[in-house]
This record gives structure tokens, sequence and C-alpha cells, in this order.
């Protein structure tokens, strides 16, 4: 199954004696980070300045106050990254960034800054798609080992923006993604996962972002109370003799999200979520332990239908994707890559049909800067650097797209 290959290139990697040392900047919702990474695979620092206080009153990114609060703490979040790494900034083999896809004014601030600092510093700068420092994120958490050893990897990238499927070969002709050839196999055409847990969660008068809150409550209602059926788009993927270029796993969520929302009025849930709302938000920093005396059986019924619902659409597709197209190992990554049930369910199923499975740490799953750095290193060693005209591209696609649908995460979570 797994095939020894050499590394994409000993020539070029060697060509960094003092370290390959990438200092990478994220900027793409609501995080400020930035990080120095070594060769790709050893994190020196990683920094994230969070902006959930600011947005949380409002339930989801407001795109202007993430602006203004990037342009705030870029500064001090790299010079942080530097100082906790022990670098300077002549030490530096490179600057990378993400120039997509994500909010248009949050990208613009590190592009921006990552610019200027290549150009003072004359430094080559690499642009990394967001998504694909995901799927990096896994192969930084599992290792040089992961990363050389399998041909052909099946992605799932799974956040608050953003629910893909990508096939994911070596392919040393692919000089610009560093020797990666992605192919998007599935895409959701409608809500991203990790949407749909904090509308959810903003619906039931829980925090924001939704997603740790359903993770922390659903264990303690009855999974198999709320039937919810998943939309299922219909795809060829199972048409025999169909060929592999042309399997399709699209994902929707919104219907789900809706029929949480008819449960709600139909059973009036409404008073207890105004009193679940109120007491939380007297709370000064509450957290879903606060929640959980404020939650009848009711409603942690319908909080783990929910969960329960959108994780195993995903395991479905995920596995369905994997078989037909001859992946030799799964990867899951983003935000809600660190959901718990998540994680054990796609495990399991892992372990019933024999094949590999590799989740980051839950550090490395939500957005952070060490995965940019991580996946810029192929692509620095391959040569695949910005010109310093790069913009900020907040629709950027990662490699040929199935439905071309690359949702745009400026409201993710701001509308019902
Ligand atoms: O990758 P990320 O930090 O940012 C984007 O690129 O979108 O993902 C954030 C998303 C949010 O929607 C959040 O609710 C979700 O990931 N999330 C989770 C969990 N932790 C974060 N969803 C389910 N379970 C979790 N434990
Ligand atoms: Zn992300």
């Amino acid at each position: 199954m797994s095939q020894s290959r050499p590394p994409l290139s000993k020539a070029a990697d060697r060509r960094y004696p003092g370290g390959g040392l990438i200092l990478a900047i994220e900027s793409s919702c609501d995080e400020t980070a930035a990080a120095v990474v070594e060769r790709g695979r050893r994190i020196l620092s990683s920094i994230v300045a969070s902006q959930i206080a600011i947005h949380a009153p409002y339930g989801g990114v407001v795109p202007e106050l993430a602006s203004r609060e990037h342009l705030r703490n870029i500064v001090p979040v790299v010079r942080a990254a530097l100082d906790k790494a022990g670098v300077g900034l002549p030490d530096l083999d490179a600057i990378a960034v993400t120039e997509g896809p994500g909010l248009a004014g949050a990208l613009l601030v590190g592009v921006a800054y990552a610019k200027s600092l290549a150009f003072a510093l004359g430094k080559p700068l690499i642009g990394v798609n967001h998504l694909q420092g995901h799927i990096h994120a896994v192969l930084l958490a599992q290792g040089e080992t992961l990363n050389e050893s399998y041909a052909r990897s099946l992605a799932l990238v799974v956040s608050g923006g953003h629910t893909h499927l990508y096939l994911v070969r070596r392919d040393m002709t692919r000089e610009e993604d560093g020797g990666f050839h992605y192919r998007n196999v599935g895409a959701t055409l409608d809500d991203a996962a990790g949407e749909a847990f904090d509308k959810v969660a903003k619906l039931l008068g829980l925090g924001y972002p939704g997603g740790p809150w359903i993770d922390a409550l659903a264990p303690h209602g009855d999974p198999s109370s709320v039937a919810f059926t998943l939309t299922q788009v219909k795809q060829k993927a199972h048409r025999p003799g169909l060929p592999r270029s042309e399997h399709r796993f699209p994902f929707s969520f919104s219907g789900v999200k809706t029929a949480v929302l008819r449960f709600v009025q139909i059973h009036d849930l409404y008073p207890s979520i105004e009193r679940r709302r109120e007491a939380l938000s007297a709370l000064d920093m509450a957290s879903p332990s606060d929640a959980l005396p404020l939650c009848d059986a009711k409603t942690l019924g319908l909080i783990a239908s929910f969960q329960r619902a959108v994780v195993d659409d995903l395991k479905r597709k995920t596995f369905q994707a994997a078989e037909a197209l001859g992946a030799e190992i799964i990867l899951v990554s983003g935000g809600v890559a660190a959901n718990r049930e998540l994680r054990e369910r796609f495990t399991a199923e892992a372990k019933r049909c024999n094949l590999p499975i590799a989740f980051p740490s839950v550090a490395l799953s939500t957005d952070n800067a060490a995965m940019i750095g991580a996946a810029a290193w192929p692509k620095l060693l391959a040569g695949g650097l910005a010109p310093l005209d790069l913009t900020a591209d907040p629709r950027l696609a990662l490699g040929g797209a199935a439905s071309g649908h690359v949702p745009a995460p400026a409201l993710k979570g701001a509308t019902p």
C-alpha cells in the first residue's frame, strides 16, 4: 500500500543549511497568527491571537471588526512568534502568508504585512492557500513519514468556512504547489459544517463559536432522540464503470439547520432558550459546563442528534470517496476536526475499513500559522515563490474544483 519515494528535493533541502526557517502569517478570518517553522516540520513558535471575545456578542464574525483587530494584532503577534522562537528577522529564509480564501479585508492585512517584510528584508515570499495549510497541518503533526509514504491521500477539510474533500497526490511536476497535486472531489453546496454548528448553537442560546459548546454538551443527550436526515445531493459516485475523475461527493448542511429550527418551533423551546441566553450572558466567561444545568433532556437530545447527523454524513461521504478514489489514507483537518465524536467515529470506521487515518492536534486543527509554514516549505524548495504584487484572493480555489463553489466565509455564523 505505501511506497517509499525520495523527498521532494534533497538538493534543494540542502540549500538552507541555516535551518530552513519560515515566518508564516495567517489572517484569513478571526485569528491573527504567526509562527516560525523549521523545514516545514518543526514548530519553533506558534502564536494565535483569537478574536472570539470581539465577535461573540454578534454570534458570528463581523468582517470590519476582524480587519481592525488584525491591524491591531499583527505587529505584536509576529514579534511574539520571533521572540518565542529565538529568531531574528535576518535569520529567516522566507516569509509565508495565507493569500486566500477568506475575508478580503482580513487577508489583506496579512498579505500587505508579509509583502512589506519580504521586500524590506530581501527574502522570498510564499503565498499559501488556507485549505492547503489545513491539509499540511495533518502532515506537520504526523511528521515526514506520512508526508512521503502515501501516494494518494483523501483530505477532508471541515471548518467554519469550508467543507471540502481533496484527493491529494504527490506530483513532482506541480512546482507551484510544492510537489503536491490537489483535486477537489467534494464541497458543500450551502453552509459549511462548522457554520451549521455555529448557527445551531446560536439558535439554542449557547456561546460562540458553537462547535466546542455542542461538542461538550452532546455526550449528555440521546443522539437517537431526534431523527434528522441530511439532504443527499444526487451524485454520480457509485455508478459502476464511472471513471475516477468524475466522482463527486457534495455536502449540504442548511437542511439540518432548518430542521433544528423547526424542532425548536414545534416544541416551543423559545422560552427556555431565552432563559439560557440571559443566564449565560450574565456570566463573565461562560463555558459549556455553565450551560449544562440550563439545558433540559429535550434540548440535550436535540444537540446530540444534530451532532450525530452531521458527523455521520461527513463520515459516510468521506469513506465513500476514499473507497471510490483508491485513497491510501484519510486526513481530517479544520476546526470541526477538533470534535470528539467526529474523531471517535472516523477512527472506528477507519479501523473497520483497515484504512489509516490521521488528524492534527486540536491546536493545529483550528486556524494557526504553523500549518501555513508547513505548506510553504515544499513550495520554497520547489521555487514556487509569490511575486511582490501578490494580492489577497477571498475566493482562491485549491486544485481543480469539483463544484467550482468556494464558499465565502464572510458571514460565518453571523446569519441565521
Ligand atoms: O478552522 P477554523 O478555526 O476556522 C475556519 O477556517 O473556519 O474553524 C472554526 C470552526 C468554527 O465553526 C467552530 O465552531 C468549529 O470550527 N469548531 C468545532 C469544534 N471546535 C471548533 N466544531 C465542532 N466541534 C468542535 N470541538
Ligand atoms: Zn481554517
